[in-house]
């Protein structure tokens, strides 16, 4: 999102939680909360039987807390043209759902199981913000978290197969298109309810993956790039 506003050359959406007058949200806002579920906590526990030991601010709470400052980012006047006006970015969501799961030592094959409720909720979210009178919305996929450091510690493996040709583990960039193709596939059934919205998705996933595919080309990142004589 930050580097979004930085391409249209605005200023950095400010944190949401510390708006108190329509000026503050002049340039848009940021209501994301860092390690937040898609599911509340209740949700949560049902789906996966797991505590999330942290405050609830899922998206839903997140989409709320957005409702309830309406008023003060419209001026009290025109919501209809601040809504129509605006560009909502509904994520990356999810990524956080999963990895509860994951350091609880849950397999994909049953977390597969979760990722209906997850996209659902995401859904959910989308249709109420259309509600409130959203037109434009970007919503990201999950990353491939099969190339992401902490997956690709945490799961190594001395077996090959495991590892498809850039060094990323298959199974989990599978988990994460198993999300994403049901993502899109909610979002084209979002899309038929609101045919006046533009809903957009974004595919993290897919750009992430051109990084690693042309990882040579582009240059290596520095963490991977050894000093001669000072390798740990
Ligand atoms: C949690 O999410 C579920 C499923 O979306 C919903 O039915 C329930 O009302 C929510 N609970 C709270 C406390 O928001
Ligand atoms: C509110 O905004 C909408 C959409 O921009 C516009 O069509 C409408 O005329 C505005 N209403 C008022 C009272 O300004
Ligand atoms: C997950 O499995 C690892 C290795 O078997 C174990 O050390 C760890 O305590 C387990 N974590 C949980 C939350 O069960
Ligand atoms: C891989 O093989 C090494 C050497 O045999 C062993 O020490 C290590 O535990 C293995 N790692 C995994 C993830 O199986």
């Amino acid at each position: 999102m930050l580097h979004v506003a930085e391409a249209y050359g605005l200023p950095l959406p400010r944190p949401s939680m510390k708006g108190r007058t329509r000026n503050y949200f002049q340039h848009g806002a940021n209501f994301a909360v860092a390690g937040s579920l898609v599911l509340n906590n209740s949700a949560y526990k049902e789906v996966t039987g797991l505590d999330h030991p942290a405050v609830d601010h899922s998206l839903g709470i997140q989409v709320q807390s957005f409702t309830d400052l309406l008023p003060i980012i419209s001026q009290r006047s025109n919501v209809s043209a601040v809504m129509t006006s605006s560009l909502f970015i509904v994520g990356e969501f999810g990524g956080i759902d999963y990895i509860g799961g994951l350091v609880s030592n849950k397999s994909l094959e049953e977390m597969k199981s979760w990722v209906p409720h997850v996209v659902a909720a995401i859904g959910s979210s989308v249709h109420d913000l259309i509600n409130l009178g959203a037109t434009t919305l970007v919503v990201p996929g999950n990353y491939a978290i099969g190339c992401a450091p902490w997956f690709l510690t945490q799961f190594q493996s001395n077996n090959t197969e495991d590892y498809d040709h850039t060094g990323c583990l298959k199974s989990f960039n599978e988990f994460s298109a198993y999300h994403n193709n049901m993502l899109m596939q909610e979002l084209a059934k979002q899309r038929l309810l609101h045919p006046n919205a533009k809903i957009i998705y974004a595919d993290y996933y897919g750009a992430q993956l051109q990084l690693f595919l042309n990882a040579e080309m582009l240059g290596k990142p520095f963490w991977l790039r050894r000093v001669p004589g000072k390798n740990q």
